[in-house]
C-alpha cells in the first residue's frame, strides 16, 4: 500500500515544495494560517489543503484536537512539519509518536528555538546548518535523522546565511523522508541509524 504523508506549514512552504517535487506521496497540506503562501503551491499541484486557524481556538489543547482531527481525515503514515510555527502539546506529540518529523534550521542541539541564524552569527560559530529529527515532546530534541552543515562566511548576514542553510534543507528533508519510505530508519538507544549506511551528514559550501 502506498504510504501517505501530511505536511504541516505556516508560511512560505519551500520545504513542503521540495518534498512534493521529490515525488514523495504528499496527500494533504495543512496550515494554521489561511495566508500561508505555500497553500497556493499545494493547490496548484492538485494537493488537498486545509486551514486550522489557531486563533479560532481557546487554547493549545483545543487547537491541537482540531488539528489532529483534520490530520486524521487523511489517514497519514507520516506527519511532516515544514516551517510549522506552533508549539504542540505533549498529547499531540504522543499521538503521532514515531511518525512525525521536523526540520530545524540549526545544527541541533545548538540553537534550539527561534532566530537561529541571527544567534549563530552573534555566537560567532564557523559552522551552521540544519537538522531533520523525529519529534518528541521536548522542543527540538528528538532523535536526529540527518544534518547538513554549511560554513559561516565572513560578511554573512542573517539573510545570506539563511539562504545557504535553506538550500541544504531542501536536499536533506526529502532524503530523510525517502529513507523512512524505504523502511530504512532504525532507532537504537535513542540514535537513528539508516540501514545501508548512507551518510547522515552532508557538508556543502554551496
Ligand atoms: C525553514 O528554515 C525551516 O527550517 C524552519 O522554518 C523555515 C520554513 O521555511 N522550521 P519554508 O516555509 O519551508 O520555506
Amino acid at each position: 500500500m502506498q504510504k501517505r504523508i501530511v505536511v504541516l506549514i505556516s508560511g512560505r512552504g519551500s520545504n513542503m515544495q521540495a518534498v512534493v517535487e521529490a515525488g514523495l506521496p504528499v496527500v494533504a497540506v495543512i496550515s494554521n494560517r489561511a495566508d500561508a503562501a505555500g497553500l497556493a503551491y499545494a493547490r496548484s499541484r492538485g494537493i488537498p489543503t486545509a486551514v486550522v486557524a489557531h486563533e479560532r481556538y481557546s487554547g493549545r489543547e483545543a487547537f491541537d484536537a482540531a488539528l489532529a482531527e483534520e490530520i486524521d481525515r487523511h489517514a497519514p503514515d507520516l506527519i511532516v512539519l515544514a516551517g510549522f510555527m506552533r508549539i504542540l502539546t505533549d498529547a499531540f506529540v504522543e499521538r503521532y509518536a514515531g511518525r512525525m518529523m521536523n526540520i530545524h534550521p540549526a545544527l541541533l542541539p545548538a540553537f534550539r528555538g527561534l532566530n537561529t541564524h541571527a544567534r549563530a552569527l552573534a555566537a560567532g560559530v564557523k559552522i551552521h546548518g540544519c537538522t531533520v529529527h523525529w519529534v518528541t515532546p521536548a522542543l527540538d530534541e528528538g532523535p536526529i535523522i540527518i544534518q547538513a552543515a554549511v560554513p559561516v562566511c565572513p560578511g554573512d548576514t542573517e539573510e545570506s546565511l539563511a539562504a545557504r542553510v535553506l538550500r541544504q534543507e531542501h536536499i536533506i528533508y526529502p532524503r530523510a523522508i525517502r529513507w523512512w519510505l524505504e523502511g530504512r530508519l532504525r532507532l537504537e538507544n535513542g540514535v537513528v541509524r539508516v540501514e545501508g549506511g548512507e551518510p547522515q551528514l552532508v557538508y556543502s559550501d554551496d
